[in-house]
């Protein structure tokens, strides 16, 4: 017998209750027959004027619609907060938790039997997905797809080149017009950042984890096929609510574990970790941060895209996108893992072929044979730290140095550029209170700047550490997520000027090299400087929000309560 559609408990009803469900819907000029046993599916829509990465998702929502209407299902378009990486202040990543709530309730709270996540902006895919994962009906991802390659001067350019440009601003090599000129030049289509930073990072790991169907990741926003993926979700999605194939069917261990592997060979943001955390708390699979380092460690850098190789994400879609990369890992993934279309990983991938070898290597000649991430443990964070060793220098992977220490970010801005700040190419920079309590939010400023006096020195590079974020597009030898954060006491807050830092990637090693009877003393005599808000979401947020190494994610929502309402409305 078939399973009775979850919408009937709305719009199956007779009587006053089923009036008071369809007679509203009605006044959106909707026919009777769309509430009778047909899967209600609802498009959850980050679209925003604010979040200019997903300003197009009106008219992807359309194809969505046109797929839902073709399969026999009935499509619903709702809105939820949606998360503008550039615009949203302090960071959108403290408002990452809020919008998964708002998803979960707003899928639970209504009829719906399906649902197609729209997502694009970096935190708007982990939201999104998050907050399905809580509710657990079937679900289907579409990502907005990123921009066109930026064309500057005759060059290739794209977000990674905003830290280029911020330097040679700063050191007098590139004027204030020609950056306004740059802008112009970057942003030049619809679309969210056109390198492997976080948002493409998101898109890959969606398909990676088989959220998506084949081939959604890498197609640009401006390309035509990019309204193809979305009617094809919506079909798709109609035949998933029929199946009740639901995440929890998808999101096995071993899942996870590919999207590990491919984030590696990818080069991905360190987000992924953080995000990659909080999904699977979510959908209650066990999940470590020392997994992200035992997982990738034998898997090559075999994708050259900025920022920690050149090329960009459209010419990743022209060389086979994700499938091709698939294909390449085909030894190292767990094949028979179940996705969106009903069939494994492997069957999607097996007729992909790479298109450019100066795109996508093959893993016996990759680009790089260090790739993924390092967790680094120490003294200097009890409870890891990550760092992306294809983006950073490897003369610096081992390293000893002094520390030069920053409060905070308002420290840091004041300093950093003063012309007696005691710092040289071997000095390590430290970044305390910008993790999730303490700036909050955990901004993406991990990637400091360089002091000026270093930089027209022609050195463009130093150790960085901090407990914030670095933004995907970001590179460098930056070690973030140091946890627990300065704002909790740990060690990480007891640096002080001088103190020698020792950082070996290979060993996965980063110490602060005092006495542990010095360390002792500095904690007794340390008092939290963070300021602590007293009322709204940054309170709870601040109450309630975990640490890096566990996803940063709200205690309270770990795990999932399902689509169940006990309650009638009326
Ligand atoms: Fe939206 Fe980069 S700012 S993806």
């Amino acid at each position: 017998m078939e399973k009775k559609l979850r919408s009937q408990g709305w719009f199956g009803k007779t009587g006053k209750d089923g009036f008071i469900y369809r007679a509203w819907m009605k006044n959106q000029g909707i026919p009777d027959y769309e509430f009778r046993d047909k899967p209600v599916i609802g498009i959850c829509n980050t679209w925003s004027e604010l979040t200019p990465c997903n300003a197009h998702f009106r008219e992807l929502a359309e194809s969505v619609k046109r797929g839902i209407s073709e399969a026999g299902g009935f499509p619903v378009e709702f809105p939820v907060m949606s998360l503008g990486e550039t615009l949203i202040k302090p960071t959108a990543m403290i408002y990452r938790n809020l919008v998964s709530m708002d998803v979960e309730e707003s899928i639970r709270a209504n009829p719906l039997d399906g649902v197609v996540l729209l997502c694009g902006c970096d935190k708007t895919t982990p939201a999104l997905v998050m907050g399905a994962c809580s509710v657990n009906i079937p679900t289907i991802v579409v990502s907005g797809g990123s921009m066109l390659t930026g064309k500057y001067q005759g060059h290739d350019i794209g977000t990674s080149d905003i830290w280029r440009f911020n330097d040679a601003v700063r050191t007098g090599n590139m004027s204030q017009e020609e950056l306004t000129v740059a802008e112009a030049c970057m942003a030049r289509s619809r679309g969210h950042c056109a390198v492997m930073g976080t948002a493409s990072t998101m898109a890959c790991m969606v398909e990676s984890l088989g959220l998506s169907l084949p081939g959604n990741a890498a197609i640009p926003a401006a390309d035509s096929r990019r309204k193809v993926m979305a009617q094809l979700s919506g079909i798709r999605i109609v035949e998933m609510v029929k199946e009740n194939l639901k995440p929890s069917d998808i999101l096995s261990r071993k899942a996870f574990e590919n999207a590990i592997i491919i984030n590696a060979a990818l080069g991905g943001s360190t987000n992924f970790i953080i995000h990659l955390l909080a999904i699977a708390g979510r959908i209650e699979i066990p999940l470590e941060l020392n997994d992200f380092d035992t997982l990738s460690a034998n898997i090559p850098f075999i994708v050259n895209l900025q920022p920690s190789g050149r090329y960009f994400m459209e010419d990743f879609y022209y060389a086979g996108g994700l499938p091709a990369v698939m294909k390449e890992l085909e030894h190292h993934l767990n094949n028979s893992c179940l996705t969106v279309n009903g069939k494994t990983i492997q069957e999607n991938y097996h007729s992909a072929k790479c298109y450019n070898r100066e795109i996508i290597a093959s893993v016996d000649q990759p680009f790089n044979s260090l790739a993924g991430v390092a967790i680094l443990k120490g003294n200097l964070c009890e409870n890891g730290a990550v760092i992306k060793p294809s983006a950073a220098s490897p003369h610096l992977l081992n390293h000893s140095g002094k520390a030069v220490v920053f409060e905070d970010i308002d420290d840091y801005k004041s300093r950093i550029d003063l012309a007696d700040l005691e710092v040289d190419e071997t000095s390590i920079l430290v970044l305390k209170n910008v993790g999730p309590i303490g700036y909050p939010g955990m901004p993406e400023v991990g990637n400091m700047a360089l002091p000026k006096k270093i930089l027209t020195k022609g050195i463009h590079d130093m150790i960085r550490i901090s407990d914030g974020r670095m933004s995907g597009t970001g590179f460098g030898t930056v070690i973030l997520h140091a946890s627990p954060e300065a704002a909790l006491g740990g060690n990480f807050a007891m640096v002080q000027n001088g103190d020698v830092i020792h950082l070996d990637v290979a060993n996965r090693i980063l110490n602060l090299e005092i006495s542990e009877h010095e360390l002792q003393k500095r904690k007794e005599n340390w008092r939290s400087s963070h300021k602590n808000y007293g009322r709204g979401y940054i309170s709870l947020y601040q109450q309630q929000v975990e640490q890096a190494h566990l996803g940063a994610d709200m205690s309270f929502l770990k795990g999932n309560s399902g689509s169940e309402v006990t309650r009638d409305s009326h």
